[in-house]
């Protein structure tokens, strides 16, 4: 079983992009499992705080990055780039140095937007981020979604057929992907 963290770049209650974590956890495939990793409780990050006594929140979350087999992003798009309070987690996640907890770790992108634009600038800063940290990004396929306000019923749940397809299939994808970084058996 793959375990994947979902991370979500909002911290309003009512996210869309919170909602889409959810139809995320519910079209996952057999074989992945879906969790959540907040960021809205991580002190921004100081050095000064890299002690050996660092703010309990960051070991959390670090240890939970550690944990998980891979990462999903989904970034709503702010001034067309991520919130600062996901930039903030990145920043987090990929210290002390030499101890990133982000590196080599398989991840996906899902940007999108109430928009018509699908949040791709965003998406496109998260992936320069990605590169900087060692955060193996899927390139294929991409996922910016347009007009995300009328895809949920009033439940926050995803019902419009097409994005329910897409999302699948994305997974799918990000399942093939986490395979290619899962250990081979040591020869017989
Ligand atoms: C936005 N919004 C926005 N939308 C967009 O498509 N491109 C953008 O550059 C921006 N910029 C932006 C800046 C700030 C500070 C805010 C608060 C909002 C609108 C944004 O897409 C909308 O508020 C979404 O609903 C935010 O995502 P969640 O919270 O619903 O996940």
């Amino acid at each position: 079983m793959a375990r994947v963290g979902v991370i979500v770049g909002s911290l309003r209650k009512g996210a869309y992009t919170r909602q889409m974590a959810g139809a995320l956890k519910e079209l996952a495939p057999e074989g992945m499992e879906l969790f959540d990793i907040e960021i809205g409780d991580l002190p921004l990050y100081n050095e000064d705080l890299e002690t050996d006594d660092p703010p309990a929140q960051w070991t959390r979350f670090r240890q939970q990055v550690q944990g998980a087999d891979g990462i999903v992003f989904v970034t709503p798009e702010y001034n067309r780039s991520i919130p600062g309070a996901l930039k903030n987690a990145l920043d987090v996640g990929s210290r002390p140095w030499g101890k990133s907890s982000w590196d080599g770790k398989p991840a996906a992108v899902v940007g999108q937007s109430p928009g018509a634009l699908g949040g791709m600038a965003a998406a496109h800063h998260l992936r320069q981020v990605m590169l900087a940290v060692n955060l193996a990004a899927m390139p294929h396929p991409e996922a910016y979604i347009p007009l995300v306000a009328g895809l949920f019923d009033q439940n926050g749940r995803l019902q419009d057929p097409q994005a329910r397809e897409f999302i699948g299939g994305f997974l799918r994808a990000f399942q093939a992907w986490l395979a290619r970084f899962a250990p081979t058996p040591p020869p017989r």
